[in-house]
């Protein structure tokens, strides 16, 4: 398949407006403004885009709930928080190829009525921060951003919101208290953001690969999108692969591709010729595989059914060496740092699951904690405001629920068993 996210990043000047123009850059937002904003938001329908940000959900029915909503003026986020471990996949977009997304921001504005917009980026990414202001500018300068679009009397302004290195800033009604100057803290839903978002307002938050796509989709149609890769969630999808494979790195295949093709065909392999241990398939936060439980479509539809989930598409890899209860520790420790605070089960559930596989680690478990990390685990699920909590327990019991004899090895032998 032809490259569409990351189209032209090879060359040492993607990010300029003058390269990205050479490759049809900003047709597609022409394109978009001669037709009616209700007829693109069809053709995202028809497309079946769905938000690239972890949960799937539809991108046409988040707006038309904002653009059907009266209040004015309208809020469009891009969140580029990218906080995830293991999640470096909108990176090349924001780094490589900035006016993909202004653009992709600009056709989506106009679709659903918002005449700001603006992207919250990490805190980590200072690089991004200056490529993506200057690729701001320079669409200023070309009209493509204004408050008279390619003179079709069109508005939408954009603006970098640096966030401070928090990743429940992901989580988009947290980001939006970050936006507006608050605690990053997650908000009660509903109100959803769409009625109720930043300064109180219609606000869609899409992540930054699913407003990239929106060049390509307007460029081809909806139809057309609709054929690649999975037909329950189309369109050119990036994993990003990190661990025990040869060649780690940032793929761009069609939504749906195998797991074990992206391991061994595009990766290839475990390094050193290995054997596998374990795969987290989309991210810290969704639940670990064993090796037998990799031969599976990479998609939103089909990785519950595999149980586990695509979320971020960030693909880890662990060979016979890793210990898997260092790493399930190491995950809690990051889980209890970044807990916002806000609700108790997460709040202390963190903490206490670290402190339990903090010490079985360091071989000083005791009998009845991996029972005792389950209980803890399950007085979180579903009693957290916000998914960070569930996140943090479920990871406790799909490490358990696959490797239950390595945590009973470790406390037993009061030492680390894996061939490091
Ligand atoms: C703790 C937490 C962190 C998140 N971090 C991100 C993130 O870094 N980037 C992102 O796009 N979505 C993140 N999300 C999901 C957002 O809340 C939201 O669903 C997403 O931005 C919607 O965009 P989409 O519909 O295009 O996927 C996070 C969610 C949670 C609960
Ligand atoms: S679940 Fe954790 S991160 Fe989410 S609101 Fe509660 S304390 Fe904050």
């Amino acid at each position: 398949m032809e490259k569409v996210l990351l189209k032209n990043i090879e060359n040492p000047n993607s990010a300029d407006i003058a390269e990205y123009m050479s490759v049809g850059g900003y047709q597609s937002l022409g394109k978009a403004l001669g037709r009616n904003p209700k007829d693109i938001i069809d053709e995202v329908k028809k497309a079946g885009l769905r938000g690239r940000g972890g949960a799937g959900f539809p991108v046409a029915m988040k707006w038309t709930f904002a653009s059907g909503d009266p209040k004015t003026p309208k809020y469009l986020l891009c969140n580029a928080d990218e906080g995830e471990p293991g999640t470096f996949k909108d990176r090349p977009i924001l780094e490589k190829n900035p006016h993909m997304l202004i653009e992709g921001m600009a056709i989506s504005g106009y679709a659903l009525g918002a005449e700001y917009g603006y992207i919250y980026l990490r805190g980590e990414y200072p690089a991004a921060k200056h490529i993506l202001e200057k690729a701001i500018k320079q669409a200023y300068d070309k009209g493509f951003l204004g408050d008279n679009i390619l003179s079709k009397g069109v508005k939408f302004h954009l603006a970098v919101h640096q966030g401070a290195g928090a990743y429940i800033c992901g989580e988009e009604t947290a980001l939006i208290e970050s936006l507006e100057g608050d605690k990053g803290q997650p908000r009660i839903k509903p109100p959803f953001p769409v009625n109720v978002g930043v300064f109180a307002k219609p606000t869609v938050v899409n992540n930054v690969e699913t407003l990239a796509n929106l060049p390509y989709l307007i460029e081809i149609g909806g139809e057309t999108y609709s054929k690649i890769g999975s037909p329950d969630c189309p369109g050119p999808k990036i994993y990003c692969v990190s661990g025990h494979v040869e060649k780690p790195g940032v793929y761009e295949l069609p939504m749906g591709t195998n797991l074990k093709d992206i391991i061994y065909t595009h990766c290839g392999g475990i390094k050193g010729g290995k054997k596998l241990k374990a795969v987290i398939p989309g991210g810290i936060s969704t639940p670990v595989l064993p090796p037998d439980k990799i031969d599976c479509q990479m998609d939103f539809v089909n990785m519950p059914k595999h149980g586990s989930m695509l979320g971020s598409g960030a693909v880890i890899v662990m060979d016979e060496s890793v210990c898997l209860v260092k790493v399930c520790y190491r995950a809690l420790k990051f889980f209890e740092h970044e807990s916002c605070g806000k609700c108790t089960p997460c709040r202390e559930g963190t903490g206490w699951l670290r402190s339990i596989l903090g010490r079985i680690e360091a071989g000083q478990g005791q009998e009845g904690d991996v029972d005792l990390l389950l209980s803890v685990a399950g007085n979180m699920i579903g009693k957290t405001f916000c998914p960070l909590g569930d996140g943090a327990a479920s990871v406790v019991q799909n490490f358990i629920k696959h490797f239950r004899p390595e945590f009973e090895e470790h406390i037993r032998a009061k030492a680390c068993m894996a061939q490091g």
